[in-house]
């Protein structure tokens, strides 16, 4: 009897064994694959980077943004009303409360949070939803900060401001800064600063928060994407009519070409618009361009920072990209309704987790980063192979939304 079990037990492990070899390559064609990703080591690892970095980093003036190739510390830059990253790092900490509950992160993350309060009134570009939402938002929603609801009502009306009605977005740069174009400028990126207007309309602020942001949602499905499902960067509309005028680029290799982080914008974007309004419209587009991008990976699934390199000379990874698509990904696998893709965005976010906590992303041992190997903008000539702030941020949101997944 006894080798009888043992014979059983060693078919099944060989035949585990078997289906993991036996993977298919691209995510397109997956259904349930096992992983090895180790979610409360993930955790683990994350907080004793935190207990590294935190004691080094005391200037309440500044913010950790990244950490060059080959060093081991963050480059702090100034909390400055034009820096976007700025409120990544009260993020992190506010995630890193939530998965843990200890007092500590709670404390270190109010204090991170409250230095710039003032960024309420900026107007002069979209990334306040970047720089308030994860920070004050974060503070409201997973620290209980309930105090944190009027700060965020302004910061909305701000970002409200430079909706133009004609276009039908949200104007994301001032053309000061970026003189190649002279009209209203969109940028795939901005999909992101919606999040703040619709947690405005929900929290009080009424329907104008909501309406301003699925427009913005519906002309970008209209105008910044092709028809296989892949983004551009930068559109250029005219101000008084609304007509495209240009589609262009600033971070990506090409202004034709398909900037990964652009698609990841854009993949975590539309899950959450449909979160937002349940409009199947929002739920059938997420799955394409997802469907896209997961058939452009490379094995690993963290896609070289454009998908249009010659990859026999610049390997250079973004593994913030896929960060952002894992904790994207594991929200739409809770949206879909076929068994089978579920599975299919469940798997791949695994799978995406599983290399970014490997050896071969994880900062563990070699820097006070949770993740290495980004790329911030190649084209411009920085932030190349690099540890990203954002990196962090949204790896630890996917860390943070898989853990409670599994507790559901
Ligand atoms: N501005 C956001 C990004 O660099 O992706």
């Amino acid at each position: 009897m006894r080798l009888l079990l043992l014979a059983l037990f060693i078919c099944m492990a060989s035949c585990r064994n078997n289906k993991k070899n036996d993977a298919p390559e691209t995510a397109q064609d997956m259904t349930a694959m096992d992983t090895d990703f180790d979610l409360v080591q993930a955790i683990e690892d994350c907080e004793d980077q935190l207990k590294i970095s935190v004691p080094k980093l005391t200037d309440l003036t500044k913010h950790p943004r990244l950490i060059e190739t080959g060093e081991t510390e963050w480059k702090e830059v100034p909390n400055g009303r034009l820096v976007w990253t700025s409120g990544f790092y009260p993020g992190i900490l506010w995630y890193m409360y939530d998965l843990t509950k200890e007092e500590k992160w709670k404390k270190e993350a109010i204090k991170r949070t409250e230095v710039f309060e003032s960024f309420k009134s900026i107007t002069e570009h979209h990334d306040i939803g970047f720089m308030m939402y994860p920070a004050y938002g974060m503070g409201y929603e997973l620290g209980g900060m309930k105090e944190y609801k009027d700060i965020l009502l302004t910061s909305a009306a701000s970002l409200a401001t430079r909706f133009n009605p004609k276009v039908g977005t949200i104007r994301s740069w001032s053309n000061k800064m970026h003189p190649r174009w002279k009209q209203h400028i969109t940028i795939i990126d901005n999909m992101l600063n919606l999040e703040l207007l619709y947690w405005a309309s929900d929290h009080g602020g009424g329907p104008v928060y909501k309406d301003i942001a699925t427009k913005h949602a519906e002309t970008t499905m209209k105008n910044h994407f092709r028809e296989d499902g892949t983004s551009w960067h930068v559109i250029e509309y005219d101000s008084l009519t609304g007509k495209v005028l240009n589609r262009n680029t600033k971070q990506g290799f090409a202004d034709d070409s398909r900037w990964s982080r652009g698609q990841a914008w854009g993949i975590y974007g539309y899950t959450m618009v449909y979160r937002e309004t349940k409009d199947n419209k929002f739920l059938d587009f997420a799955q394409k361009i997802t469907d896209k991008y997961l058939e452009l990976l490379p094995e690993d699934y963290i896609p070289h920072w454009d998908f249009d390199i010659d990859t026999t000379k610049d390997d250079d990874r973004d593994a913030s990209a896929a960060a952002v698509v894992a904790s994207g990904l594991l929200e739409l696998s809770t949206y879909v309704e076929k068994k089978e893709d579920q599975e299919r965005y469940y798997n791949a976010a695994l799978k995406m987790l599983e290399s970014l906590s490997s050896p071969a992303y994880s900062g563990v041992g070699k820097a006070d980063a949770f993740l290495l190997h980004s790329t911030g903008a190649k084209s411009l000539g920085h932030e190349i192979d690099v540890a990203l702030i954002y990196a962090d941020y949204y790896y630890i949101e996917a860390l943070d939304r898989l853990q409670k997944m599994k507790m559901e």
